[in-house]
């Protein structure tokens, strides 16, 4: 067997403690107080934070159709540089991810390249129209766990009841992106005070919100595993509360854009900015931070959506919508969460990775950092300090919007079954 020491490092941001790591059937072989000295390989982690690889439930690495923005390959770097060792690539790439063979050839170039295990999210209607369902069952039997039509969202309300009659059938989780098109139109902003002041068009909240309240009583009356994608407002985390108080079981995710950053950024009309759904308000991030605590919403996902810079650095309005995420969700959790010292490091891995894991029903992924588990393991260096830069990310694309920020936190190496998938002295 070939085997990898982990020496000095301390699980969780508690005791220190060694690992060795089986290279060979990708698992953790023994966690001892002594540092292992006769591994085939033997890494000093000098007392960093070890943690369970992390597990991104919403990326979008555009391959099939937008290889010149990111690939499976240039997405996996970034997850693995992010920490990652499992992340769902949406369905709304060209073609769309609506029959097995398309999902089934996204499952194996991300497996061929071997950073990162890319899951592919099937997508709930035909080509993304919302006018046909997909075969769900066929998707479904050839592996696809989750189906979203995210970038627009399943409208019709009766389209809607059968997705999830069908996704209960199956067994697989119904992703939906809530925005009610009839009330968004052509906005690109937050409705509220910022848009009218620079006169953008406005993306109300009950956009979402109507739309969450809908499915959260579908869900309630037909049963199934929904997961709302990208929760925005103060509504939303409203209501998910009361959905859960109820006993109806939604799952939801927040971006870490959505947590750190609001629509006072637009004041420059910087395309970066632009996202769906739109940066809200400070009320809107804090209600979102204390969810996330609380277990209201249930996990972090970044919504990666890379973009040129041609559809990017243009008139704000015309800006495709979306922004970078794998690189710096980690470092962005830390700061809101662990710097200010509102939660610890077993929270970051509850919502980063167990959460994730679990809702997905991933078995190797999530797991505690013990003997006989899968090593999927994140190393992170909590003190260091590194400045958020397009050019340098992993992503083929750019489109930051952390652009020249200073952040802690850094990935110092990533493991996928014992497998270095990425380490920081590599990319000096
Ligand atoms: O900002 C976004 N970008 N939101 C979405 O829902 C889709 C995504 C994309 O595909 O670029
Ligand atoms: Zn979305």
């Amino acid at each position: 067997m070939t085997t990898l020491a982990l020496n000095n490092v301390r699980p969780y941001g508690e005791d220190v403690l060694n690992l060795l790591i089986d290279v060979t059937s990708g698992t953790i072989a023994e966690v001892s107080d002594t540092p292992f000295t006769d591994a085939d390989e033997v890494i000093d982690g000098e007392g960093n934070v070890l943690l369970p690889g992390l597990v991104d439930m919403h990326v979008h690495l555009r391959e099939p159709g937008r290889e010149d923005t990111e690939t499976i390959a240039t997405g996996s770097d970034a997850a693995a540089k992010g920490g990652f060792t499992a992340v769902f690539t949406m369905a709304n790439t060209n073609p769309v991810i609506d029959q097995p063979f398309l999902a089934e050839a996204v499952w194996s170039k991300g497996q061929e390249y071997g950073k990162c295990d890319v899951y592919p999210v099937g997508s709930i209607t035909q080509g993304l129209e919302g006018a046909q369902l997909t075969e769900i069952g066929l998707m479904a039997r050839s592996g696809v766990r989750m189906f979203s039509d995210d970038g627009k969202c399943v409208n019709d309300p009766q389209l809607m009841r059968r997705a999830i009659e069908y996704a209960k059938a199956h067994d697989v989780v119904l992703a939906q992106h809530a925005e009610d098109h009839r009330l968004t139109g052509s906005a690109s902003a937050h409705e509220g005070e910022q848009a009218a002041r620079l006169g953008l068009r406005g993306w109300p909240r009950v956009a979402e919100e109507s739309i969450v309240a809908r499915d959260a009583i579908m869900t309630r009356d037909y049963g199934g595993r929904y997961h709302l994608c990208h929760a925005s407002t103060e509504g939303t985390v409203e209501l998910l509360r009361f959905a859960k108080s109820q006993g109806i079981e939604v799952t939801a995710e927040v971006t870490p854009h959505h947590l750190m950053l609001t629509d006072d950024k637009l004041a420059t009309y910087d395309g970066l900015f632009r996202v769906n759904p739109p940066l809200r308000e400070a009320r809107d991030a804090e209600a979102l931070k204390q969810a996330l605590l609380d277990g209201t919403v249930d996990v972090v996902a970044t919504d990666h959506a890379p973009h040129g810079s041609e559809d990017k650095c243009v008139e704000f309005e015309h800006a495709k919508p979306g922004m970078l995420g794998l690189e710096t969700s980690l470092a962005v959790v830390h700061r809101i969460f662990v710097e200010t010292g509102l939660a610890d490091w077993r929270f970051v891995a509850k919502v980063m990775s167990e959460r994730p894991a679990e809702i997905l029903r991933l078995e190797d992924q999530g797991r505690p950092i013990a003997a006989g588990e899968p090593a999927n393991l994140v190393l992170v260096d909590p003190d260091s300090s590194w400045t958020a830069r397009g050019e340098e990310m992993a992503s083929k694309a750019s489109n930051t919007p952390y652009e020249g920020i200073e952040f802690t936190a850094r990935v110092v190496g990533t493991w996928l079954r014992g497998k270095t998938t990425y380490t920081e002295k590599d990319s000096q």
